[in-house]
């Protein structure tokens, strides 16, 4: 049995946008059981670009399950962003988790926003002033919540949904002196705490599709100026893995991590 999840991240809504992704879109449910939306879905984080957001993604004739991103947060209407999505049927995990059935197939998507503070080697660490404890803490929490949201699930198919990068691998093109703000080592950790067959993510516009954690988990970048296509499918075949990336319908995009 295989379950295909199509994926993007970074679409970066505002009103200028709405109706560029629309027309890939409505070929999805032949392509796709679920589309999963990596963060960064509006440009500010205002609720008039959460409308954009559900006008474009929403009643697609597929579960849509999202996770939000840092230019979510910025307006301070996370409440407002969420309940816009969340009435157009866009699911929203934010250290929580969701099984559907997919044609008998249970399939398991857990999903936070996740932090940065770097990779191994290069990390932040939970020292000195109460910022940079406050910064590191942060990032613990909420990759303790995904991981936890990750192993509880009772389901075939384990996928985990970050807009933060779990690993250094995806991050490649990006600069390196800026990959602490781009992820954490942690979220691999929390990754890797349960069987997980596939880890997305987005918000490393420069960086690269494919990764991997210490554990072996298949890690995607699926951020928009990445993939640049309207969203990429993943095959999951069950109760075995076996991830492969197809292409779909290209469209283009614009914004920053
Ligand atoms: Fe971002
Ligand atoms: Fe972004």
């Amino acid at each position: 049995m295989v379950i295909r999840i199509a994926a993007v991240g970074d679409v970066h809504l505002d009103q200028d946008v709405v109706g560029r992704f629309r027309p890939a879109l409505e070929q999805l449910p032949d392509s796709a059981d679920v589309l999963l939306l990596a963060g960064d879905l509006t440009r500010h984080g205002t609720e008039s670009e959460a409308r954009c957001v559900a006008t474009e993604f929403g009643g697609l004739g597929v579960p849509v399950v999202a996770v939000l991103g840092n230019h979510d947060y910025h307006c301070d209407e996370v409440p407002a962003v969420i309940r816009v999505l969340e009435d157009a049927g866009i699911l929203v995990l934010e250290g929580t988790n969701v099984v559907l059935d997919c044609t008998g197939v249970r399939l398991g998507i857990a999903g936070a926003k996740g932090f940065g503070g770097g990779f191994a080697g290069r990390c932040a660490s939970e020292f000195g002033e109460p910022e940079m404890k406050d910064f590191v803490r942060t990032t613990s929490a909420i990759s303790e919540q995904l991981g936890v949201a990750l192993r509880e699930m009772d389901c075939d198919v384990r996928v985990a949904l970050t807009h933060y990068a779990p690993v250094p691998d995806t991050l490649a093109g990006e600069p390196p002196e800026i990959y602490p703000f781009l992820g954490s080592y942690l979220l691999g950790q929390a990754i890797d705490s349960a069987p997980t067959e596939l880890a997305l993510h987005g918000h490393a516009h420069a960086g690269s599709e494919r990764g991997t954690t210490p554990g072996g988990v298949r890690v995607r970048n699926v951020a928009h100026p990445v993939i640049k296509q309207a969203y990429s499918v993943f095959h999951l075949h069950a109760p075995y893995a076996g991830a492969t990336a197809g292409k779909v319908s290209a469209v283009s995009g614009s914004g920053s991590s």
